[in-house]
């Protein structure tokens, strides 16, 4: 069952009721300014960082789920009534309905009772605001008179303390209204110099800022002021600080009316905060003209076309037509789109991501950028370069910084013992796409801390030092307070209710060693090479720091450990038809068949497939054949078998979990194109593209009252068949996944491969695909690439321009030539 279309013409999915399985949201903002915004309005803004500068309220878990919003009131003066255009918070039965979720935008739009309103919720680039545009179309066969009320509801900024904080919060809010603006500016008399403002184009005939005064007893489904008709002209004093204005307004029949509601932060500098100086009144020199622009309609239209001819051009970096509609969709569209969000938010903020938990991750943002480096690229190498200003001088990383502040923070832990790894795959990609090898002799601190400078490469090197200084037992790296799995708490053992994995840890770490850590090492090490002697020796080249000759000799270190490494997982990190995942703190198999539960993991078959490693001695493909075996399900391959059916102390968290979900067990998505990718490394290109169906939302938008959430981004999770609610989705929009997938179907199953000299082409895909066609924008020239299949194999001739390549790797051309005609045969 659907609850709703894509309409790919217009880049948009259209949602045709409002009451979606879960919230269907979407993200408004692309730059500083963010909000959420759900299918019926619901939803939040922040700048920057949703914990320590939002600018609106939303209470997560509600009851219904979501409410607390961008709400509008209409009120029919006729009859008294009154509904909401967006469905809640009223949730009066609208006779029609219909929310369109666009790149940056929304649109909600309804009729009740032959009055049509249709809102438009955008962000114009370079701004640190939002807009509204209400167009309210009159069906009657007489003019109506209308009541118009807007509501917001202000947070105190700090969402953290603004949810716990009460006995303060309830006395500091503070507000100005001028000019019939709303200026939100709680704070600001002490050490804050941020504001928040709410206004609109018409003439107002009254405000509310005091929300109690606003809702009485009615709450948000039946303001008492909305009820009444007339707004109370309430200045808020402490308490909950709200904006709401009232608009009269007189539609003829068959006529439409245009409102535009702004809502904006704005800082000011901080001796200019005031006006008068010495007074105790915000300073709005500057914020006036900004709302004065938006106040208007036709300003409003620009820069609502603008930001469509953005996410065009955004978009146009990468398009392929394939036989495959899904395929078509999510990378053109929506899966390109999620990886500016997951880029933008990391873990965040979502409506299952509160904000306050977690600023953006180093294992998550290293990670995302393999989805979004080809978009911005100037905003991926400013990503890395605070990642990496995080990173300690051990090697290690803060597993987390605040985007506001970017400071790391040990809120959810340390040690992880991958994490610096993926600086490595980050940098890697980045140098791939751009060829910007200048990135490398940034000089970055360590720790945030002055005076520690060190040239970006130097933090690569220190990158895999970590693991080489903490290696276990068998050789293999120890894995710390978990790796990529979270919820693997080797050395955890925590019987206290309520106490965290995160950050408990009772056991020194001397034993519990990483399969999966193994195989990503073996990863990054080979990229570290290559790094490293394309550095000292590539013309053009960076300065040359070490010549080619000691490079070369550090590069064979790096391979010679990679090498050991290798050795090592064939000698102990191998179960006989699978990759081991680890060995916990007795020195025990985790991921064996010797294990009661959990005898196989998917990581270590996805990461050390994809990482190459056992490609040559059938260790791969035994690894792939058991996963399709024990842990593929028709919605995707679940994280281990069998779940643990009970605690175990000395694995942590994943355990905690009811069988099926999240790690113990659920369709871990992020996890899945790891698969892809080692099916397409072993050349199975039917396998790849079986598993990237699976779970690709779009294919999955059929099942829609099954799957739960939105049918245009991936979810974190899909529960897994030890599950009752097998194939239901969890925690839409931020995860790994949209990077993971993004990359696995671009650059390894269309096989459109950025590379340090070139773009490569070596597409794997399905025996039934004739061919395809894309193209794709690299370095400054534009590829149009055709496939086309000829035989059953992999095996790829290319001509460029028409002329035979010797090999699969495209360089810009050396010419200027701006645009390249790429065929590939494949057979
Ligand atoms: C979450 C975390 C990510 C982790 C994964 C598996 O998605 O954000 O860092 O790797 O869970 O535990
Ligand atoms: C994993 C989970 C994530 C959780 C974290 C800490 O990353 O997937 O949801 O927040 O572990 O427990």
């Amino acid at each position: 069952m659907k609850y709703g279309y894509f309409d790919d013409q217009k880049r948009e999915y259209v949602i045709t009721r409002p009451d979606t399985p879960l919230p269907w949201i979407n993200y408004l903002g692309c730059q500083a300014y963010f909000g959420i915004i759900s299918n019926t309005a619901g939803g939040y803004s922040f700048y920057r960082d949703a914990r320590l500068r939002r600018l609106t309220r939303y209470r997560y878990n509600n009851v219904p789920f979501d409410l607390g919003g961008r709400y509008i009131y209409l009120r029919d003066n006729d009859s008294n009534q009154f509904w909401s255009p967006s469905w809640q918070p009223t949730r009066h039965k609208l006779e029609k309905y219909e929310c369109r979720h666009g790149l940056g935008y929304s649109i909600i739009g309804s009729e009740y009772k032959g009055i049509e309103a249709r809102t438009r919720y955008f962000v114009p680039l370079d701004e640190n605001l939002e807009v509204w545009q209400l167009t309210i179309t009159n069906h009657r066969k007489q003019v109506v008179a209308l009541s118009i009320f807007s509501a917001i509801e202000f947070c105190l900024w700090d969402a953290q303390d603004d949810s716990t904080n009460f006995q303060r919060n309830f006395s500091i809010g503070e507000v100005e209204i001028e000019d019939e603006v709303i200026y939100h500016k709680t704070e600001y008399r002490e050490r804050r110099d941020h504001f928040a403002y709410f206004a609109c184009s018409a003439k107002t005939a009254g405000f509310d800022t005091q929300r109690d005064t606003f809702l009485g007893y009615g709450g948000w489904t039946n303001p008492e002021v909305v009820g009444r008709g007339e707004s109370a002209n309430s200045v808020a004093q402490g308490w909950a600080p709200m904006a709401s204005q009232h608009v009269k307004l007189n539609i003829n029949a068959g006529e439409s009316q245009q409102i535009v509601f702004i809502l904006g932060y704005h800082e000011n500098s901080k001796d200019q905060k005031f006006d008068p100086p010495e007074s105790q009144t915000v300073n709005k020199k500057t914020a006036k003209p900004v709302i004065a622009k938006y106040r208007d309609h036709g300003n409003a239209d620009i820069a609502f076309e603008n930001l469509r001819q953005y996410w065009d051009s955004v978009l146009n970096i990468c398009q392929v037509n394939t036989p495959d509609i899904h395929t078509n969709r999510m990378v053109n569209i929506w899966n390109a789109y999620q990886c500016m969000a997951t880029f933008n938010m990391s873990r965040s903020a979502s409506f299952y991501e509160s904000g306050i938990g977690r600023g953006l991750g180093f294992r998550d943002s290293n990670q995302d950028l393999l989805g979004f480096v080809h978009m911005v690229p100037s905003r991926a190498r400013e990503r890395i370069l605070d990642l990496a200003a995080t990173q300690l001088p051990t090697g290690g990383a803060y597993h987390q910084y605040q985007p506001l502040t970017k400071r790391g923070n040990n809120d959810v832990g340390g040690n992880f013992n991958d994490d610096p790894h993926w600086l490595i795959i980050g940098v890697a990609a980045y140098l791939k796409e751009t060829g910007d090898w200048s990135i490398l002799e940034e000089a970055v601190p360590y720790d945030n801390a002055p005076g520690s400078e060190q040239p970006l490469y130097e933090h690569l090197q220190r990158s895999f030092k970590y693991t080489l200084d903490r290696l276990g037992p068998h050789g293999l790296p120890l894995i710390g307070r978990a790796d990529w799995n979270d919820c693997l708490n080797l050395n955890c053992f925590s019987d206290t209710p309520g106490q965290s994995f995160q950050t408990t840890t009772n056991k020194e770490g001397k034993v519990a060693e990483s399969v999966f850590i193994a195989g990503l090492f073996c990863l990054a090490g080979r990229e570290l090479a290559e790094i490293t002697r394309r550095r000292a020796c590539l013309d053009p080249g960076p300065k040359m720091q070490s010549p080619c000759a000691s490079a070369e000799k550090l590069a064979n270190g790096y391979l010679a450990e990679v090498a050991k490494m290798e050795e090592t997982i064939r000698k102990h990190g191998w179960d006989g038809e699978w990759f081991l995942r680890a060995y916990d703190d007795f020195g025990g198999k985790v991921g064996s068949k010797e294990c009661e539960e959990g005898k196989i993991f998917i990581e270590t078959q996805g990461f050390c497939t994809l990482a190459g490693v056992g490609l040559e001695n059938g260790m791969a493909a035994k690894a792939l054949g058991s996963t399709r075996k024990h842990l593929a399900t028709e919605h995707g391959i679940v994280l281990q078998q069998p779940a643990y059916s009970k605690y175990y102390l000395h694995l942590g968290e994943i355990s905690s979990y009811p069988p099926g979900y999240k790690e113990n067990a659920g369709i871990f998505c992020h996890n899945n194109p790891w698969v892809m990718i080692g099916e397409a490394r072993m050349g199975n290109g039917d396998g790849a593209f079986d598993y990237y169906s699976r779970i690709n939302p779009s294919a999955r938008e059929e099942i829609s009252d099954l799957h739960r959430c939105e049918p245009y981004v991936y979810a974190q999770m899909i529960a897994g068949r030890d599950a009752p609610t097998h194939g239901e989705a969890k925690n839409s929009w931020l995860t790994g996944t949209a990077a993971w997938n993004y990359y696995a179907i671009t650059q390894w199953i269309l096989g459109i491969r950025t590379s340090y000299d070139g773009l490569q082409i070596a597409p794997v895909m399905p025996k039934s695909w004739r061919g395809f066609k894309a193209s794709r924008k690299f370095r400054g020239v534009t590829y149009n690439i055709e496939a086309e299949r000829a035989g059953a194999g992999n095996k790829v001739a290319l001509t460029v321009d028409g002329a035979l390549m010797q090999d699969n790797i495209v360089p810009p051309p050396s010419d200027g030539r701006k645009q390249v005609m790429v065929r590939a045969i494949l057979s």
